[in-house]
């Protein structure tokens, strides 16, 4: 028997399962251990320099998702599992995880469900509060997680409360945001999480104010927020009084958006269950969710490698990207590639797309003038982006222009204020905000254009350091 001690983060684990994989050592074989040595691994140093040759096989991109989800999960046998089904995947059964019925494949999938649904309960029950520190305010936040999701889902918060200082304290991992680093130390315990209450009324407004009677659904709300999250929950007492006046709630919003149906039916693009970019591409092309497909010529999907490190994302195509079908291929996607190779990066290297798919535009004379979606029509479209994003999983992603910054960081995000920073946010450990090519071309001083143009070029490389480090 093989003794494996690894350190339990999902890394670890991909060095060691590379190595047992191309030293052939079946999963009955192996006895998966963890380790909580601070020199790391000790099986790492006999693992140094193996994991390249191990390259021969190539991991389906869905299993690696799953199993850096799975490596989340409390239960030690992870470990085994995961290997088990990369076993079996290198040997002759490349389809299995589509397999439901067989036994690891259920349980891969039930344990995958159970971390997913903890980052959800994460994301929604957390509560910070503020406390007072010498150096300014500071938010804290006491959670208890089912699984080992406190790294997974840091970036989340980092992205939402970017302009906060922050601690996130749990039994198992707590994570700090400064403004511009996340850290992460040791589990904590619950007297180190805040004990001042005056944020909880604030809390009860929020949840108020964004409670949606039409959706009430009692039961779904009790599964959903079990009795274990209520103490950290101020809102919670808000239900009963919330619940008794849905239904008079509902009549009235009934009302209101009869008079207000807009003229226009908008959907829900469809976007495949099991997404690879082919597979978007081509589904992209059905997309009818808002109407501005109705006056294009096709839907633009991204292009570049699908495990591009860096991601360019821009506003939406242009007429020239309307008529080949491909982003960037106009006269701003001329101005970007001379940008791109200023700052050492090739944008053969990069995948470029887009937050909206299709060209709107309003006719002036024989031209197709680029008009602004709606923020309903880019509310709708952005699915498409989001699920490009969660299939490459980019190291660096950089946001030009606007509609994009927001897309990423919210409606507050601001090109001036926000570039030349790289943070973290839901899509990429490294994101940048920047202006977008467009914008220079269309000033109309020369010596501004060029310094706008400098400074484009700096934000730039600074997302090809950043690929780097
Ligand atoms: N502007 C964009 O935002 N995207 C393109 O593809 C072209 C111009």
């Amino acid at each position: 028997m093989q003794q494996l001690a690894i350190e339990p983060t999902f890394a670890a684990w991909r060095v060691a399962a590379r190595t047992a994989l191309h030293e052939h050592w079946p999963p009955t074989d192996l006895c998966w251990e963890e380790t909580h040595s601070a020199q790391g691994s000790l099986f790492a140093p006999s693992l140094a320099g193996s994991p390249a040759q191990a390259g021969e096989f190539r991991v389906p991109r869905a299993f690696v998702e799953i199993a850096r989800r799975v490596a989340c999960h409390r239960a030690p046998e992870r470990w085994s599992l995961l290997y088990g089904i990369l076993w079996r995947l290198a040997h002759g059964e490349p389809h299995l995880l589509q397999l439901a019925s067989d036994p690891l494949v259920a349980r891969l999938t039930e344990w995958d469900k159970a971390v997913r649904r903890d980052v959800h309960k994460m994301r929604a029950f957390l509560r910070f509060k503020a406390v007072r520190r010498p150096e300014g305010e500071y938010w804290v936040a006491w959670f208890e997680p089912e699984h080992l999701i406190v790294e997974m889902n840091a970036p989340f918060f980092v992205d939402r409360f970017a302009q906060m200082r922050w601690s996130i304290f749990t039994p198992d991992r707590s994570a700090h945001w400064n403004g511009e680093r996340l850290q992460f130390t040791p589990g904590a315990s619950r007297r180190e999480a805040a004990t001042d209450d005056a944020l909880e009324d604030l809390w009860r407004v929020y949840y108020g104010s964004i409670f949606n009677p039409a959706r009430l659904k009692l039961d779904a709300m009790r599964a959903e927020m079990p009795q274990r999250y209520w103490p950290n929950l101020p809102e919670a007492e808000l239900i009963p009084q919330l619940v008794r006046e849905a239904e008079p709630r509902v009549e009235a919003m009934q009302q209101v958006s009869a008079a207000r149906a807009p003229r226009e039916e908008f959907g829900t693009p469809p976007i495949p269950a099991h997404p690879t970019l082919p597979a978007l591409h081509e589904a992209m092309q059905q997309c009818r969710a808002c109407p501005i497909y109705r006056d294009a010529t096709q839907a633009v999907p991204g292009e570049g490698p699908a495990d591009a490190k860096i991601v360019l994302l821009g506003e939406q195509p242009g007429d020239q990207e309307d008529r080949q079908g491909r982003p960037f291929v106009g006269p701003a996607g001329l101005l970007l590639d001379r940008a791109l190779a200023e700052a050492g990066l090739e944008r053969a290297q990069c995948y470029a797309t887009n937050t909206v798919k299709h060209f709107k535009w309003e006719p002036r004379g024989k031209r197709r003038l680029h008009a602004r979606a709606s923020p309903r029509e880019i509310a709708v479209c952005q699915a498409w982006a989001e699920t490009e994003l969660r299939v490459i999983r980019p190291r660096v992603l950089v946001c030009l222009g606007a509609t994009a910054a927001q897309f990423v960081f919210g409606r507050d995000a601001r090109i001036e204020r926000d570039r030349g920073q790289l943070r973290a946010s839901a899509y990429a450990p490294r994101t940048l905000v920047t202006t977008h090519p467009s914008a220079l071309l269309r000033m109309a001083d020369e010596a501004a254009k060029e310094a706008a143009y400098a400074r484009f070029v700096a934000d730039l490389r600074m997302a090809a350091g950043a690929l780097d480090r």
